[in-house]
């Protein structure tokens, strides 16, 4: 700092522009560091007065000399200069996500599928089956996780296995509990608790205005408002937003709260979380129907906002029994409100060309806000729908939106069809690389037969393999994939790990600095280990989602194994075969177009390619590697006695083991109760091991 013999500052005329530059230049490294272990590390070393009195000298120096202001000027920012990045977390326990229903009957068969489940309520149907009823708030999903009391950290849930670590950001909340309230010797050790990070309507308004009269970027919507205001590497933008949470689930908890749903929110709000006061406990369908309705009603009067109502199972032990299928639990479910609607005008229709080749039609609309949120293109899903709806070039038509699907067109308004107006005439070329674009007698798509000639296909392809389930290369989106592919930088996906011997090429690209170019390759490097199940899903089969990808990287453990079996399945009556078509979940159209895949010649060059730049990770099962059934091979018949089969099934996978529908060489265990008939006698003649269901439990250790 510029300072007199005494140590006092010089007063600011006194300075000339060379002073002035230098101690511009001086504050911006002081002030970034104190903002740093006051945001970051909480740990701060300047009294609250003693910061005030820098920013103000920093000021002072620039109202004076505006010429000096420096990009990296502590008035540009208020807080912590941007790090790297957020860095990454793995969830102790995954953050799931809801099934949907969107009415009463659907809603009534999700009841029934709980009580078809459990086999006492199967048994009696008088036994009421309680659940809690609760809005669906529409903000970010969220993971606190507290040891012995105290707050340590939080985490987005990112793919709900690894979320973004932001504990900083957290701890600028108002009003969440640092320390866990009440007996601390009560508090488990380890609690994680899970909720919704939201804006509330009003602060979304005010924010907005403030945003819009300091020239900054208006937001859509509270959730992209509080998404925005949470993800934000420079916590003290965090701090200047207030954004609230409800709490209602739980991760890793080292002992358990309460035996009810309900008895655990009683606990949360004792330990200084806001529960939602809407929530409710309901005995039967009409009781939720209720809830659903009068939640509803309530709606547009809440000053935050949500999209639905979600039903939770109330007996702990019944959720835990029940258990989750792919990626959302049995035991609850959100009823989501009906979508929104308005009326536009459809400008253009576009032929979009997707990845595996489909061309799919998206209405090019005159924007137009759907419940919040500006709309311009709306998915006509395929040409049938089109002509379906005889939707037209120039139709005014009604748009609905839901959450966060694509809007779709409900209908044409056909009194205000311009006069003159032609029916879509629907290419049967692809509209990017004029190759045929056919149809498959069974399928309501038409795909381009361009495949590796078409660039749309190719492109499409390279940008779901960087993508976030995929191989979630950081910094490499859309644009990076497109440029990249044109300047002929990447060709084949696996010229993605070999783009650093284009290092100095890419570090001489326009508007791309030496570091933005090290980041970018640093991620890439981060990713050439990658485990089985995002290989799977990256290489973009048809049909193969993130869940079937998993599925099969479960099934077959290593990369080797998945390709020597896909060889071997493509043999006609083949244990290869019946082994992939027991995997539950992967039904007969899965099972073809895997076998296609792996058959092509020009996918076997792209496995190998891949396999010599990438370390594939064996498939690791996250469960409980003591259970002396992991990797084992399980066939339940017949009726058993205290569980239904579902259960059991769902216990079995929950163990590692892996549940097949028919017995082969392959079978471990046959699990047969009274009745089992050719199942049990086909286990006989291979030898398998059969079991009685008390056998079975005693062998998982519950019996
Ligand atoms: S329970 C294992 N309760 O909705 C079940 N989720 O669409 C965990 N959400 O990822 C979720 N309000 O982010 C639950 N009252 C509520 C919720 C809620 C909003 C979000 C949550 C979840 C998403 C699923």
């Amino acid at each position: 700092m510029t300072k007199n013999k005494t140590g006092e500052k010089l007063p600011v005329e006194k300075l000339t522009d060379l002073e002035a530059g230098a101690e511009l230049k001086d504050l911006a490294v002081e002030i970034s560091a104190h903002d740093k272990v006051y945001y970051q590390d909480d740990a701060p070393v300047l009294s609250d007065g003693e910061y005030d009195a820098l920013r103000a000298r920093n000021q002072a120096l620039e109202a004076a000399f505006p010429h000096l202001i420096r990009e990296d000027s502590p008035s540009k920012r208020v807080g912590v200069a941007p790090t790297s990045g957020f860095s990454k977390v793995a969830h102790a326990r995954p953050m799931l996500s809801l099934g949907n229903v969107f009415s009463e009957e659907e809603l009534a068969d999700f009841l029934g599928g709980i009580r078809r489940f459990l086999k006492e309520l199967t048994d009696d149907p008088s036994i009421p089956l309680e659940m809690v009823a609760e809005p669906k708030i529409d903000g970010l999903s969220i993971s606190l996780r507290y040891e012995k009391g105290k707050f340590v950290s939080a985490a987005t849930r990112g793919d709900g296995s690894v979320g973004e670590d932001v504990t900083a950001n957290l701890k600028t909340f108002k009003e969440l509990p640092f320390e866990l309230t009440g007996n601390v010797s009560e508090v488990p050790e380890i609690v994680e608790v899970r909720g919704e990070v939201y804006l509330s309507k009003s602060d979304f308004a005010e924010l907005n205005r403030r945003q819009e009269a300091a020239g900054e970027k208006v937001f859509a919507n509270p959730r992209n408002a509080a998404a925005g205001s949470l993800r934000q590497l420079d916590v003290s933008i965090t701090a200047s937003r207030p954004l609230k949470m409800f709490a209602y689930a739980w991760g890793e908890l080292s002992e358990p709260v309460g035996d009810t749903q309900w008895a655990f929110f009683e606990q949360l709000k004792a330990w200084g979380f806001q529960v939602n006061d809407l929530t409710q406990i309901c005995g039967d369908l009409d009781e939720l129907m209720a809830a659903y309705n009068n939640i509803s009603e309530k709606r547009a009067g809440l000053d935050y906002d949500i999209d639905g109502v979600v039903y939770k199972v109330n007996r702990l032990d019944w959720q835990e029994r029940l258990g989750f299928v792919s990626r959302a639990p049995r035991w609850a479910v959100a009823h989501k409100f009906p979508a929104e609607k308005a009326q536009t005008v459809i400008n253009e229709i576009d032929i979009q060309v997707g990845r595996t080749g489909s061309l799919t039609p998206v209405a090019k609309l005159e924007p137009v806000t759907v419940g919040g949120v500006v709309v311009s293109n709306a998915t006509l899903h395929n040409e049938d729908e089109i002509a379906r709806k005889d939707i037209r070039v120039g139709d005014s038509v009604v748009i609905q939106r839901a959450g966060d699907v694509i809007p779709q067109v409900v209908e044409v308004v056909l009194d205000k069809r311009p006069k003159g107006s032609k029916a879509f005439n629907y290419p049967g070329k692809c509209p990017i690389c004029g190759s045929d674009a056919v149809r498959d007698e069974d399928e309501a798509v038409r795909r381009c037969t361009g495949g590796a000639i078409c660039p749309a296909q190719v492109v499409e392809r390279f940008k779901h393999f960087v993508s976030r389930g995929a191989f979630d290369i950081e910094g490499f989106g859309s644009k990076h994939v497109e440029a990249f592919f044109d300047e002929g930088l990447i060709t084949t996906p696996a010229d993605i790990f070999r783009l650093k011997t284009h290092e100095t090429d890419l570090k001489t690209r326009e508007g791309w600095g030496e570091k933005s170019v090290d980041n970018l390759l640093a991620a890439i490097e981060e990713r050439r280990t990658v485990p089985l199940e995002r290989f799977i899903y990256a290489l973009g089969i048809r049909q193969i989602g993130q869940a079937n990808a998993r599925l099969l990287a479960k099934q077959y453990i290593s990369i080797g194994a998945l390709r020597q079996a896909m060889k071997d399945a493509s043999v006609i009556g083949s244990d290869a075969l019946s082994d992939l078509n027991n995997i539950d979940g992967v039904g007969p159209s899965v099972v073809g177009d895997l076998i296609t895949y792996f058959k092509e010649d020009k996918n076997k060059e792209l496995l190998d390619d891949f396999e010599k730049e990438l370390a594939i990770k064996d498939f690791e099962a996250l469960d409980d590697s003591s259970s002396p059934v992991v990797g084992k091979t399980i066939v339940f018949t017949g009726t058993l006695e205290t569980v239904t089969r579902g259960e059991a099934k769902a216990r079995a996978e929950q163990l590692g083991a892996k549940v097949a529908g028919s017995v082969s060489k392959k079978t471990d265990y046959v699990v047969a109760g009274p009745g089992a008939g050719s199942k049990a006698k086909k286990a006989g003649e291979l030898g398998v091991t059969i079991l009685s269901e008390e056998e079975w439990l005693a062998l998982i250790g519950e019996g």
